[in-house]
């Protein structure tokens, strides 16, 4: 990039687990636990995209950033947090707040000036364009390291207002659970999901051109080849895949 130029902000996913009514959240903490999904959000967010079916692969050139509001910050139980083996980055409008964030976990006023740090960092993972055509470049064959909105509600709202929020990583849900936050509805932001995301079907070979791009991770499922849809402890799920087909309306 050349001195004084504006690098353009990443292209990033959001990752998030909800349940059938989309409640991610009740008085500051996840209603569920559910360790298939953890055990997913950890690998997704911490492989090298784009991530193939033989691992290991070679180590990113950096780690993965995953950006939150401070509410899910300060969600995760302190001896869990920063999350271990990514980049984390925390919004709040409080200097305060950020003053107080541990050495090496960066602190930004604003989604804007979160984009701004990581993409003054190099290049991110490039995710999928919006309306993918024939002349759409194929995702890098090298790993890159990408960029993750990981939640909360407010922090998921304000990404899909980002053009370059172009895919989601969803846990589908299909129990209710009181909850006081909620994931807005992808379908009515433009997204699509993606077809069989759920069945390991990047591995399969079943999953084409753009959802593969966007879904990689099938490899990284915790029970590869298992059916749609899993259940743990009478919790029932399936992992999801969406990506942008439009722009956003207010960008
Ligand atoms: N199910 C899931 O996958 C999942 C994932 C993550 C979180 N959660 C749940 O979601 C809940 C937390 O969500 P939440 O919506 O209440 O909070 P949040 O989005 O995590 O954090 C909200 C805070 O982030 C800051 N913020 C938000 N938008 C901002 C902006 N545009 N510019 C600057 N700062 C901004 C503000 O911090 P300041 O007040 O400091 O200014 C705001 O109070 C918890 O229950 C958590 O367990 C669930």
């Amino acid at each position: 990039m050349c001195p004084g130029a504006i690098a353009t902000p990443p292209a990033f996913a959001l990752i998030v687990a909800h349940d059938a009514a989309r409640g991610i959240g009740r008085h500051g903490t996840m209603p569920w636990r559910l360790p298939p999904d953890m055990a997913f959000f950890a690998a997704a967010t911490r492989a090298a995209w784009p991530e193939a079916e033989s691992t290991p692969k070679p180590p990113p050139p950096r780690q993965n950033a995953v950006v939150m509001g401070r509410k899910t910050w300060e969600s995760i139980p302190p001896r869990f947090r920063p999350l271990p083996g990514r980049l984390n980055v925390v919004v709040s409008r409080s200097a305060e707040a950020r003053a107080a964030l541990p050495d090496g976990v960066l602190g930004a006023g604003g989604l804007d000036s979160a984009f701004a740090m990581l993409a003054a960092m190099g290049d991110w993972y490039p995710w999928l364009p919006v309306a993918p055509s024939a002349a759409t470049p194929p995702p890098p064959a090298a790993p890159m390291p990408a960029v993750f909105v990981i939640g909360g509600a407010q922090l998921y709202a304000a990404s899909l207002r980002e053009p370059q929020c172009r895919a989601a990583l969803v846990t589908a849900i299909e129990q209710t659970f009181p909850c006081d936050v909620f994931f807005p509805d992808l379908a009515a932001n433009g997204f699509a999901q993606d077809a069989a995301s759920s069945e390991h079907a990047a591995a399969s070979g079943e999953l084409q051109g753009a959802a593969a791009s966007v879904f990689p991770a099938a490899a990284l499922l915790p029970h590869p080849g298992a059916p749609t849809t899993m259940t743990h402890k009478a919790v029932t799920f399936a992992f999801t895949s969406w990506h942008r087909i439009s722009p956003p309306t207010t960008a």
